[in-house]
């Protein structure tokens, strides 16, 4: 796809990436995505902010769109908000072409760089408050550390209003058609990209929306995803509203268990018990069945996360492994956790969880209860005891 005009010598000149079916090998995607690169030009200097994914096809639409504005030996700065080869990946053929252009990365980025081009360069290094004069326009930087990676920054083109966010606030959703206002409904890809991408790092959104509080912003132009010029404020609001933590309130503990037989739903029936008893608000989750859509949000406010499975084959029941999976886009780190479960002879589903668990730094309490076939009454007081010593650990 050939250049896009932005505003009067803004321009994108990224790649569209429409064929792919999942991101970094995690993400499953039913709508490709955009690699999004842009040059502005000022009455002195010219910049690029990014270029495009390190495949052969990427960086020739790059090039190409590249070529087609500017002669590349006349680029002065590339700005990489963050050096992930997703938007690095055409450093090295931009740099053979435009030898006198200046990298300009984040303090932490300076790492990120040199790793990635495997030899010394001397970038320009900003953060806060620093500026770069283009001619008529000026490029402020806003350091953004974990969105996501520890290099992100934010810049700022300050006469047109017009934020290049990086990752940060992008989607992956592929149109031609570049602008928000023309590319249909894309609120679910929008969500989803925060949800998987910036999620765990809720409170550096947080700190990042503080910094650039007040900005007016006419224009946001991520990195990934339509172009947002109708309302951009809303999209931040958006964003804030999904990084804000939940209000504290009554302390909360989940209890998600798979079960065979029935053995380890009277277990976990028991740990429920223990934890009413003392004092703790309880749900309780069958992995056979459906998962309200909101699990992770509810995952995120629990105080208290109790987790069984039966042992299949020396392992725990795969929906377990898959819930515990989606941990990973969450802050878990410091709630209490316990693992139970039935076995038939070797039993160690429950020590498996338990080590998932400290692995995500959750503070396990145990040992966790293992009852052989059906609990007994004496394997169910246990995990009463059990619930009883995680709503200790929650309430102490
Ligand atoms: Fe789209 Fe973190 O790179």
């Amino acid at each position: 796809m050939p250049p896009v005009k932005v505003k009067d010598d803004i321009y994108w000149i990224g790649a569209l990436d429409p064929q792919p079916t999942v991101f970094d090998v995690i993400m499953p995607l039913d709508h490709g995505t955009t690699y999004n690169a842009y040059l502005i030009r000022g009455s002195e200097r010219v910049a690029v902010v990014e270029t495009v994914k390190n495949v052969p096809e990427m960086q020739e639409q790059f090039l190409s769109n590249l070529r087609a504005l500017v002669d590349p030996a006349q680029v002065d700065y590339i700005i990489l908000n963050h050096l992930e080869p997703d938007h690095s990946g055409a450093l090295e053929s931009l740099l053979d072409l435009a030898p006198r252009c200046r990298i300009v990365v984040s303090r932490n980025g300076e790492h990120f760089l040199k790793n990635l081009l495997n030899r010394d360069v001397q970038p320009m290094k900003v953060t806060d408050g620093d500026g770069l004069n283009l001619g008529g326009r000026t490029l402020r930087f806003v350091a953004a550390p974990f969105l996501h990676w520890p290099d992100t920054m934010l810049t700022y083109l300050v006469e047109d209003q017009m934020l290049f966010p990086s990752d940060f606030l992008g989607c992956h959703f592929c149109d031609e058609r570049l602008f928000d206002d023309l590319v249909g409904d894309f609120s679910r890809h929008f969500h989803y990209y925060f949800n998987t991408i910036m999620r765990p790092f809720k409170e550096h959104a947080l700190k990042a929306l503080d910094k650039i509080q007040g900005w007016p912003i006419d224009i946001i132009a991520p990195s990934h995803g339509p172009i947002l010029r109708t309302f951009p404020q809303r999209y931040i609001e958006q964003y804030r509203g999904w990084s804000q933590q939940p209000p504290d309130g009554a302390k909360k503990s989940l209890i998600f268990y798979a079960s065979a037989y029935g053995n380890t739903r009277k277990m976990a029936q028991a740990v429920a018990q223990g934890l009413q008893e003392s004092g703790l608000l309880v749900e309780t989750f069958d992995l056979g069945e459906a998962l309200p859509n909101d699990l992770l949000d509810r995952v995120e406010a629990a105080a208290a996360l109790v987790i069984g499975s039966p042992t299949f084959v020396g392992d725990a029941l795969k929906p377990v492994w898959e819930l515990l999976a989606s941990f990973t886009t969450i802050k878990v780190k410091g709630k209490v956790a316990a693992a139970f479960g039935s076995y038939g002879w070797s039993g160690e589903a429950v020590g498996m969880l338990e080590e998932r668990m400290k692995g995500l730094k959750m503070k396990v309490v145990g040992p966790g209860v293992r009852a052989i076939l059906t609990p007994t009454s004496e394997d169910l007081e246990r995990c009463r005891e059990l619930g009883r010593a995680v709503a200790a650990a929650v309430l102490t």
